[in-house]
Order: structure tokens, then sequence, then C-alpha cells
């Protein structure tokens, strides 16, 4: 790989919207059939981080035209409450796309909410059923963060078949359907944990680096190898002056978001390490807003296949 080029962001927020504007104009098109595409989106109690990626999922799903609907049941509703709930949901004509936001209460088993989710309607991709057609290979709704790596990589140009792909992270969310999209690319695929034994030495081998542990900056200049394309997942909030001067020294910019907030948001990645990639994803405006803009993008498709209508790949 090229090491000598000066490393590229990856624009989340460009190709975000390159997505958006394209969805918006097949709301347009079911519309123009009579079919207005709907998102009910359940958020949970009260969790301040969930209220605010609720808010922008709410808010873009309306702004491209679609029927958009949140539903916020108190933090001591019960797992059969949610079902009976999203059993409703399930049967309205007028919702194409289930989501319920994460985390959930404790004492609510998201398990079996991920089953009472018809599959059909299961936007986050998280039903056993379309986490077993994109295992098999025919993937029909597919998790939105991962898909949103994907399509990044592909609208950037940067080829995937070949390659050594690390993924760093093994949840449900991300790590196992990021791995299992990248393999269904023809990369070859390593996942990586917290128990994982020489972390760094997989690191290094990695073409494709893809951090997505909740961890602010575990992922250092020495793990990286030269040229890589580093996709950082993590969404971390740092508030210690000693974790800021090692991170951020000498940005002014965020200095003075730290002095104002008393904290500043980072991904996995300690940010020195982005001065060795051929390409990488800043945080924010990397991988966040792809995220939102697949949501949007599986709404509409499932609003397509509940209805038979064709769609993409
Ligand atoms: N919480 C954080 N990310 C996600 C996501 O992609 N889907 C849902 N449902 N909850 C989340």
């Amino acid at each position: 790989m090229d090491t000598t080029t000066v490393p590229q962001i990856l624009d989340g927020n460009a190709i975000a919207a390159e997505i958006k504007t394209e969805v918006a104009a097949d709301i347009e098109r079911l519309h123009a059939q009579g079919i207005r595409s709907g998102l009910t989106v359940v958020m949970v109690g009260n969790h301040a981080a969930s209220e605010i990626y609720v808010r922008n999922k709410v808010k873009t799903s309306a702004e491209l035209g679609m029927n958009s609907e949140l539903v916020t049941p108190p933090a001591t509703v019960t797992t059969g409450e949610l079902q009976a709930l999203v059993s409703r949901l399930n049967v309205r004509d007028d919702v194409d796309g289930i989501l319920i936001q994460t985390p959930l209460p404790a004492h609510v088993d998201k398990k079996l909410l991920d089953q009472a989710v018809a599959p059909e309607k299961d936007v986050d991709g998280f039903h056993p059923i379309n986490v077993g057609l994109l295992q098999s290979g025919h993937p029909r709704l597919l998790p939105c963060t991962p898909a949103g790596i994907i399509e990044m990589l592909r609208r950037t140009g940067i080829s995937i078949a070949g390659k050594h792909a690390v993924v760093v992270g093994r949840s449900d969310i991300v790590g196992k359907p990021m791995a299992m999209l990248l393999l269904h690319e023809n990369a070859t695929v390593t996942i990586c944990h917290s128990k994982t034994k020489d972390l760094e030495g997989f690191c290094r081998t990695a073409d494709i680096l893809v951090a997505a542990i909740g961890k602010a900056g575990i992922i250092t200049p020495q793990m990286v190898r030269p040229g890589a394309v580093l996709i950082d997942v993590g969404m971390n909030r740092i508030t210690s002056q000693e974790d800021f001067a090692r991170f951020f020294a000498g940005d002014a910019k965020r200095e003075a978001a730290f002095k104002k907030n008393g904290s500043v948001l980072m991904g996995d990645f300690d940010p020195h390490a982005f001065a060795l990639a051929s390409y990488y994803t800043p945080v924010p405006g990397g991988v966040g807003p792809l995220t939102i803009a697949m949501l949007m993008a599986n709404t509409v498709r499932a609003a397509r296949l509940r209805r038979g209508l064709p769609v993409s790949k």
C-alpha cells in the first residue's frame, strides 16, 4: 500500500448527504404511487445520549418526507408490555420500519424484543431471520452502521476484495455484521476482541482496520500499519484534562470546546494514528452520519420489500 500519500478524510456528512438525497427521491417516487413510508422509533426511559441520537433519527426521517413517530415508554415498562407495543406496530400498515433504541433498562430482555419485531420491518437488522439471511449471503435488511461503512468504502472507491480487514469488537450491532459484510466483499477477515492475545500484532497487519470497542483512544499509532484505512466506530466522551492533553494537545478548536463543555467526543483511535492512514473516518463526522443515512435507506427498502416492489441488491 502507498505510504507516502497524505491521509484522506472520509467525510461521513458528505456521503450521508448523498445517500439521503437518493432516499428522499425514492420516498417521493413511492409517494407518487400513494405510498407514504413510515418509521417508528421506540425509546425506553431517559438516556441522555439516546435522546440525542433518537431526536436525530426522527428529525431526519421527517425531513426526507417520511411519517416519523417516536414512542417513549417509561423505564419501568416490562418486556411483555414492550412486546405488545411492538405487536401493534407490526400490524400497522403506515409503519414500515420499527427501531427499538438501545441501551434498554437492565430488566428488559433485548433478545425477546429483537425477535418480536416483524422481520420485514426490522430496520436495525437485528432479528435472527435477518441475521441469518446476512450470514447465508442473501441479505435483506442490514444493520445500519456496518452497512454504512461498506457504502462509504464503495462510494469512495476503496477496494475491499483481497484486503486483510481487522474488526476490533464483536458486538451483534457492529462487530459481527461488519465482519460478515467484509467477508462477503471478499476481504480476509480477522475479528479481535477483549480476550485477543497480541491485539497490536493483529491490528498491524490490517489493510482495513475497523475499531468498534467503545474505549477512547485504545488503538494507538503503534498498532496501525502505515497506509491502512482506519474506520472509527467509537463514540466516547472524555472528561479528564489528562486524557485531553494526551489525545488533543495543540488542537486549539477542540481545546475551546473542552473548556466550554468540560468534555469532548472522540473515537476508539488515538487521533495521532490517523496521520499514518491512507483514509480515515473522523469522530465526529465519520461513521455516525452514515448510520442515520442507512436507517433511512433501510426504511424505504422495507417499505418496498413489504409491497413486493423492486429494491437494489
Ligand atoms: N444504539 C446505538 N446504536 C444503535 C443502533 O444502531 N440501533 C439501535 N436500535 N440502538 C442503538
